[in-house]
């Protein structure tokens, strides 16, 4: 199985939540990519801090959460949402008592129907090379690139350009440096965090 867990970034989260959300939040449809989504802590964490910062507004969100999955069994764990309180133990008491409830499964709870409803996943590869959508607002794609040889990270960075609207913005990893050959097409956002924004080709 895939590491992850939930909140495992806070302070991207918390980037998102303060330079992208003022950004896009008046708008119709804010559609995001969750690239390497695994299980679905990730998407989930991210749908409910924007949840959290955006209140009704949240309605207009899409997160559409996308794993290359060699289990074959992510699609049925994120669009049920159920998981074990085991993996939901760090989460803030509040924020647990807020969006998660009990489904009758011992030691398990299921996340609110809201957040299920924003999340959709599809089973994708990245080295593909196809963006999943475009006119993107943000990718987020987080511990994923690392394992990917140098020239297949630069191909799928310039797919994630191709992918985001004008002036979209890509979160990674906080050790995930930008290589040299992608750096014009990115700019980043705030010093010392791995938060970017599109430059246009030039
Ligand atoms: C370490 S997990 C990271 C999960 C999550 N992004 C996080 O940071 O918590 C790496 C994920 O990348 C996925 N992955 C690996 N190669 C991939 C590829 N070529 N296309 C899409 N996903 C891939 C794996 O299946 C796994 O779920």
């Amino acid at each position: 199985m895939a590491f992850t867990y939930f909140f495992r970034d806070l302070q991207t989260l918390h980037l998102i939540r303060d330079h992208v959300i003022p950004d896009v939040r008046s708008r119709r449809y804010i559609k995001i990519w969750d690239a390497g989504c695994a299980m679905g802590p990730e998407p989930y964490s991210l749908a409910i801090v924007l949840r959290e910062s955006m209140g009704s507004t949240f309605r207009n969100v899409k997160i559409y959460a996308t794993d290359i999955d060699e289990s074959g069994h992510f699609g049925e764990i994120i669009t049920g949402g159920e998981y074990p309180y085991d993996q939901l133990k760090r989460i803030p008491k509040g924020i647990f008592e807020r969006y998660f409830r009990e489904n009758g499964k011992p030691d398990h709870f299921v996340i609110a129907e809201e957040l299920r409803r924003c999340v959709e996943y599809q089973r994708h590869d990245l080295l593909s090379l196809e963006p999943i959508r475009e006119n993107l607002a943000l990718i987020v794609c987080k511990n994923v690139l690392l394992h990917f040889r140098k020239s297949e990270r630069v191909n799928v960075l310039r797919m994630f350009h191709r992918a985001l609207e004008r002036g979209g913005y890509l979160a990674l990893e906080q050790t995930q440096k930008l290589p040299w050959k992608v750096t014009e097409l990115f700019e980043p956002v705030v010093a010392n965090a791995q938060l970017f924004r599109k430059v246009e080709d030039r």
